[in-house]
């Protein structure tokens, strides 16, 4: 899949561009703070609906200006298909093909990304949440059904906590849990056995076993940390069972603390411990063969390669990584970004100069 023209109109601070990008690796080179991330960010909005910088959609709309606007055409395996999504101040509007989409889990995933910042660096040693957005995030794009059972699993997830905080009538509140228990461990079951399988994809791609950071005899793996179980079934038992057990403990807290909300992925060097273990270097090896991982599994999946984005990261990789990275992104599109690259990929690539919020040149290189 890939981009083949992206046009913004006022968001953030790019008052009107048309981008042609093309297969292969498109070069976003500017200074700081000109909109490259802007540009990536409109990119995002259109794969899952929500930027990956705030949750405050208005600030992506031009300051003083009513509306932005993100279009792109995009070729897949489908055909052609024109992808479009409309920030106002108190609302959005999604459109495939000039056909408004009422419900976000019909739009998520007609632009597939896998998205690369300097936060996801943070992947490896900070705390879960990033991990679970990353899981989320891929599987979202690969699965409505996944993108449905996640909003239902918050919906219901927010009532009970509600319940937790402000029922003080215990029968009353164990009353009322009981069906909002049974409908979070259906959704968490589904939740969870899902992100397992994806993980299980992700560690048989080549890219990440044989990820070069590793030494003799070492593997690198990552592992899942939720509720076991063999089906969705089981699963959806044990995490019922286990909302009673904590009952005592979630009335204190005032909220749930058990469920994939709270959920986290392991990683390791051989039989060693990632998080605790990884230095500098070796996190950003695993992040990068994380991010070839997915994109092999999305290929997999959908049968063609998603949009490879790598946002202000490049040219924080040695020469040596980056001359063999090339070499890869050359089978789908990748958009880099920087303020310089010092290695400039051996075949061709279009290069795109930003400054301003504006587009300075393109060139064929
Ligand atoms: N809603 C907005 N309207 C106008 N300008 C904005 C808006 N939001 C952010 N900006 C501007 O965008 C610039 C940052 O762009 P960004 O894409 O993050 O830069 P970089 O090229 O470093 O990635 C800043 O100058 C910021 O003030
Ligand atoms: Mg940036």
């Amino acid at each position: 899949m890939r981009i083949e023209q992206l046009k913004l109109t006022s968001f953030r601070n790019i008052s009107q561009a048309e981008i042609p990008f093309t297969h292969g690796i498109n070069l976003l080179i500017g200074n700081n703070a000109q909109g490259k991330t802007n540009i990536i960010e409109a990119i995002f909005c259109l794969a899952l609906s929500t930027s990956f910088r705030t949750s405050k959609e208005a600030e992506l709309i031009q300051y003083e200006k009513p509306k932005a606007t993100v279009f792109a055409n995009v070729e897949t395996k489908f055909g052609n298909q024109q992808i479009a999504i409309g920030f106002e101040p108190k609302h959005k509007t999604l459109e495939i093909n000039l056909e408004p989409i009422k419900r976000v889990q019909d739009f998520i995933g007609c632009v597939k990304v896998v998205l690369f910042t300097p936060d996801e660096l943070r992947l490896i040693k900070d705390g879960p949440e990033i991990r679970r957005e990353f899981l989320d995030r891929d599987i979202s794009q690969l699965s409505p059904v996944y993108y449905h059972c996640l909003m239902q699993y918050q919906k219901v997830l927010s009532q009970r906590n509600k319940l937790l905080k402000f029922e003080k009538n215990i029968q009353s509140l164990q009353q009322q849990l009981e069906v909002w228990d049974a409908q979070l461990a259906h959704y968490a079951s589904r939740i969870i056995i899902t992100r397992r399988k994806f993980i299980s994809k992700l560690s048989v791609s080549k890219f990440f076993k044989e990820s070069h950071i590793m030494r003799p005899n070492e593997t690198l793996s990552m592992e899942y940390v939720g509720f076991g179980g063999n089906s969705a079934q089981e699963i959806e038992e044990h995490m019922r069972k286990s909302l009673q057990v904590n009952l005592q403990k979630d009335i204190e807290l005032g909220y749930t603390s058990i469920g994939p909300h709270r959920d986290d992925i392991k990683f390791f060097i051989g039989k060693e411990d990632a998080k605790i273990f990884a230095s500098q270097g070796q996190q950003r090896s695993i992040i990068l063969s994380l991010k070839l991982a997915e994109m092999e599994v999305f290929f997999n999946e959908i049968g063609e390669y998603p949009i490879l984005i790598l946002d202000d990261v490049f040219s924080e990789l040695d020469s040596k990584r980056q001359k063999a990275l090339y070499d890869i992104l050359q089978n789908f599109q990748t958009i880099i970004t920087g303020t310089s690259l010092k290695f400039k990929p051996k075949t061709s690539y279009t290069q795109i100069k930003i400054k301003n919020g504006a587009i300075h040149s393109i060139k064929q290189m």
